[in-house]
Order: structure tokens, then C-alpha cells, then sequence
């Protein structure tokens, strides 16, 4: 469900990390559905054709680019292409993202590694490699931090300090380009239904009847419900807004994290 004009994003070119699923297929389609040409990127082919063919089964302009965000060659390249299938960038979302839940003690240097990479060096892999094609009055970067940026979640040193140097990129890169005309934002999606990464972190009944209950809208929200924001950041109604970060998680960032473990 969108309240925004019909074509508020007609021919812009959309790009986005990690694409392939959850939130940020989602932001694909909310995009799409407002007139955007949108390119998505994921490592497994497989999977992005098939995210491709949905988007395109919704009469929506969509491409497909794999690349794995920690693979600067790669990932340029894929931008590259993207650029000359579908025009100008105008917006890059980066949401390509990774987590498991596990105590830092059994976490490997290895295990710590790969989250940062995904999380922190592919969103910088991606910014760097998208801002000459993005320079411009009007352009929008959206991160898809999390609350763990902010707050210390048992069983996720890796992500809060991947997604705490998110938010940092965030703002730093919000200095350096607003001058561009580029707006830099994060966004924090709380708990979300039908996602990878509640089915890891609260995939059981019992924990998410804890998790809601403690939270002030008393719900996991939908992935349309960050989606909406995505677009709203992105949009000439939110010009005026860089270097932000911006929950959108039922109020659960006010009460803390202790709840959900
Ligand atoms: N507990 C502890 N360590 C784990 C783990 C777990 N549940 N899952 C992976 N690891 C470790 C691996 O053992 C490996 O370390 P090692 O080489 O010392 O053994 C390291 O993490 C990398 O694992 P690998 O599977 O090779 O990395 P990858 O790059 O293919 O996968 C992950 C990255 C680990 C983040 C994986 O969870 C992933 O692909 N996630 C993407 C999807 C996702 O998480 N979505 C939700 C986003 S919120």
C-alpha cells in the first residue's frame, strides 16, 4: 500500500545491493510499482533471476546484476551495466546484508569477518562505485542499517559493530556529498515478518510473543512498512533530510533489546 503519487518515480533508475529477497525485494517492488526502472543485485544467480521474473511478472522494469558486494570489480562492473541497460543512477540502496545469531566466544575471526565484509565494506563498495554515476541535485543513497547500530544485542557483536560502521558511512558520506546534491541515509528496520533475518533471530513462536509484547505498537511489521520509507527518503519530499537514521520498527528501539534473547 503506497500513499505516494502514482509515477513519483517514473524512468529513474533505482539500484539495489542484495536485492534478491525480503526488504529489499520489496523495496524493488515498492520502487517499481512508482514508475522506477529498478536493477537488483545478489550473489546467486538463481535466486535473482527469480526475483527478476516476479518484479517483471508485475509488469515492473526490472534487471538483474550478481555480484557479491564484498567484490569492488565485481560490484562496478554490475553498476556499470546497469547504467547503460537502464540510464543515469538516481537512487542506490544498499541492503545487502548478513547475520547469525552466536556468542562472540563461538564466533570465528572468519564468521566476524564475513559480516563486516557484507554489511560495512559492501555498503562502502557500493557507494564508492555508484557516486559518479550518481552525482547530481536530487540523488539518494539509502543504507539498510538496524537497530543494532545503536544498541548492544546479545549474540550480535559482529552486526552491531558492521552496522554501527554503517551508520558512521552514512553520516560521513552525508558530508562529503551533500555539496553533490547526494542525500545519505539510514534506515533501521525493526522486527519484520517473513524475513531471513527474524527467522534467524526469532524464528520460533514463543520468542516472537515475547518480542511483541514488549514492543510499543505490539507487532513485527511488514516489509512494505520499511519499504514505504525507502521511498519516502528517497523522494523531493524528504529533500531537505541527510545524514539521518531513521527506525521504523513499532517503537522497539525505545525499549531496548534485552527482550529478544
Ligand atoms: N555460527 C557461527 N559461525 C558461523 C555461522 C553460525 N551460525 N554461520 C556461519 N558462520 C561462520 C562460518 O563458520 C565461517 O567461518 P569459518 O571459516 O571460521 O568456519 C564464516 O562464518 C563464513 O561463513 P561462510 O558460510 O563461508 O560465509 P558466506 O560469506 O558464504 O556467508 C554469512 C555469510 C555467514 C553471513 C551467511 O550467514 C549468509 O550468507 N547470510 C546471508 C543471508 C542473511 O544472513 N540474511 C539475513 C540478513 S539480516
Amino acid at each position: 500500500m503506497s500513499v505516494f503519487r502514482e509515477g513519483l518515480f517514473q524512468g529513474k533508475h533505482v539500484f539495489i545491493t542484495g536485492g534478491s529477497s525480503g526488504i529489499n525485494l520489496q523495496i524493488a517492488h515498492a520502487f517499481g510499482a512508482l514508475g522506477a526502472k529498478v536493477a537488483i543485485n545478489g550473489r546467486k544467480p538463481d535466486k535473482l533471476d527469480a526475483a527478476v521474473k516476479g518484479l517483471r511478472e508485475q509488469g515492473l522494469r526490472a534487471e538483474g546484476y550478481a555480484a557479491d558486494v564484498r567484490d569492488y570489480p565485481a560490484l562496478d562492473a554490475a553498476l556499470a551495466a546497469a547504467v547503460t541497460a537502464l540510464g543515469p543512477l538516481d537512487v542506490l540502496v544498499c541492503g545487502a546484508a548478513g547475520n547469525f545469531p552466536a556468542p562472540a566466544v563461538a564466533m570465528s575471526s572468519n564468521g566476524f569477518k564475513a559480516v563486516m565484509d557484507i554489511d560495512l565494506l559492501g555498503s562502502f563498495n557500493a557507494c564508492r562505485a555508484a557516486f559518479e554515476k550518481l552525482k547530481k541535485p536530487g540523488a539518494a543513497v539509502i543504507a539498510i542499517s538496524a537497530p543494532q547500530a545503536g544498541h548492544p544485542y546479545m549474540l550480535q557483536a559482529h552486526v552491531c559493530a558492521a552496522k554501527a560502521g554503517v551508520d558512521m558511512l552514512v553520516k560521513s558520506l552525508a558530508l562529503e556529498w551533500g555539496g553533490a546534491g547526494v542525500r545519505v541515509n539510514s534506515i533501521w528496520p525493526g522486527p519484520i515478518d517473513d524475513t531471513e533475518g527474524m527467522a534467524r533471530l526469532a524464528g520460533d513462536p514463543e520468542t516472537k510473543r515475547k518480542v511483541e509484547q514488549a514492543m510499543p505498537l505490539q507487532r513485527f511489521g511488514t516489509k512494505d512498512e520499511v519499504a514505504q520509507l525507502a521511498v519516502f527518503l528517497a523522494s523531493d519530499a524528504a529533500r531537505y533530510c541527510t545524514g539521518g537514521v531513521y527506525p521504523v520498527d513499532g517503537g522497539m528501539s525505545l525499549v531496548g533489546n534485552a527482550l529478544m534473547f
